[in-house]
This record gives structure tokens, C-alpha cells and sequence, in this order.
């Protein structure tokens, strides 16, 4: 079964689809990391993110790998080409050039055909963009999930605190958060909108545990035993 997580940057997608996945003993696939490793892997070997030949090229060559902790069920170490990036592709730079290379066709065709192979091993979160519409349009359960620009900049600064990478200047993030959602929204391949047949949730003035425990309940609907 696949549980499609969809929505904008700082929506709170990640936090949710780890822990809805926790709690129903599902595997969790973090696209948006994939599009990182892409941009990483960019930057790292100096290729122009007007480069789109290129850029596919990179999405089709390099390898990305999830790992997960010894005792933590979900895979939060990311990897490319063997290289741990973990961290490396949560910084301003890579949140600046990631779109770039998101819109791109070629990249998008590689990892969609990477995202369908890895979730077709089994029950699956998984959490982007275009889950719901291109990647698994025949997912069983799919969320669109939102917040105001304003409360998804507090709390990507929040998360950039904590973490102790990205940057953590409000009016910095708010417009990083505006640009990108412009350009996620009206790329011509798989922009970023609900499915049809999404249940759409916003995020604004709830607890997360509020969203994570909405979900779990439709899963439940869907016959999914906890
Ligand atoms: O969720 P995130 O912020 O880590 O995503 C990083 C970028 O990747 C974001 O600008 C949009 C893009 N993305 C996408 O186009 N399609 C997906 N399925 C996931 C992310």
C-alpha cells in the first residue's frame, strides 16, 4: 500500500510522513531528499544548473541510498554515490538550487522511475511534490498537506535551529519558501497541486500529532491494521 504525502516546502510533510510511518510499521521514501541529492551532486562537480542534459545525466548516473540508524525504523541518513550528504543537502545553498533542478524533465523522469521501483517493495510513505498526480497516481491514501507561508517559514527556521544547518534569518526563509513554491506551482513537469481525489489538510494552528493522528485514522479506513 502507498500513502501519498504531498504539499509545500515547510508544510511539515517530512515530520509526518516519518512518524505516520513509524506508527502503522510502513517504510517512509523522502522524494525532496532525492532532488537534494541531485543538486548536490551539481554543485559538487561544478555543473551549470542551466545545464539540463547534464543535470539528467547526474539523476541518471548517480545512486542515492537511504540508511537507517541501528534501532530507528526510519532511514534518515541520505547517501550519493556512497558519499553521506545527510546534512549537506540541507543548506541555503542547495534550498537555493534545488528548483532549479527539480523542474527539470530528464532529472524528474529518473527519480520517478527510482521513487515507483522503491515503493512498489512494499507499504510506503512517500512524501513530495507529485506523489499523488505522476509518481503513485493509484496510491490508496493521498494527503495534500499545507500552513501559511508565514507559519511554514517559523517553522523551517525552528527546524534549521535544531539541526544546526540552513539558515535561521525569518525573512530569509519566508522568501526562499515564496520563490520556491512559485516555481514548484507553475513548472510545466508535474507542478506542484492536489490530486482530485486528495484529502487536502492545512496545517495552520494544529499540532502536528493533530495531522499525524487524522492520517492515521483514514489509513485505518483503508484497512490498514495498527
Ligand atoms: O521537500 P523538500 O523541500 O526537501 O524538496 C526539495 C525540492 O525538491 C523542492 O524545491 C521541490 C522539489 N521536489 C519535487 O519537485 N518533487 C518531489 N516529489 C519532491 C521534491
Amino acid at each position: 500500500m502507498i500513502i501519498a504525502i504531498d504539499g509545500p516546502s515547510g508544510a511539515g510533510k517530512s515530520t509526518v510522513a516519518k512518524a505516520v510511518a513509524k506508527e502503522l510499521g510502513f517504510s517512509c521514501l523522502d522524494t525532496g531528499a532525492m532532488y537534494r541529492a541531485v543538486a548536490w551532486r551539481a554543485l559538487h562537480d561544478g555543473v551549470s544548473l542551466e545545464d539540463a542534459e547534464a543535470l539528467g545525466a547526474i539523476a541518471h548516473n548517480c545512486t542515492i541510498n537511504f540508511r537507517h540508524e541501528a534501532g530507528d525504523p526510519v532511514p534518515r541518513r541520505v547517501f550519493v554515490d556512497n558519499v553521506e550528504v545527510t546534512n549537506d543537502i540541507r543548506t541555503a545553498e542547495i534550498d537555493r538550487s534545488v528548483s532549479a533542478v527539480s523542474a527539470v524533465p530528464a532529472v524528474r523522469q529518473a527519480l520517478v522511475e527510482q521513487q515507483r521501483r522503491i515503493g512498489m517493495q512494499g507499504n510506503y510513505v512517500v512524501e513530495g511534490r507529485d506523489i499523488g498526480t505522476a509518481v503513485f497516481p493509484e496510491a490508496e491514501l493521498k494527503v495534500f498537506l499545507t500552513a501559511s507561508a508565514a507559519e511554514r517559514a517559523h517553522r523551517r527556521v525552528a527546524q534549521n535551529e535544531r539541526r544546526g544547518v540552513g539558515s535561521t534569518d525569518y525573512a530569509e526563509v519566508l522568501a526562499d519558501i515564496e520563490r520556491r513554491d512559485a516555481i514548484d506551482s507553475s513548472r510545466d513537469t508535474s507542478p506542484l497541486k492536489p490530486a482530485p481525489d486528495a484529502v487536502q489538510m492545512d496545517s495552520t494552528g494544529r499540532t502536528i500529532e493533530q495531522v499525524i493522528e487524522r492520517i492515521c485514522a483514514l489509513a485505518q479506513e483503508k484497512g490498514v491494521h495498527v
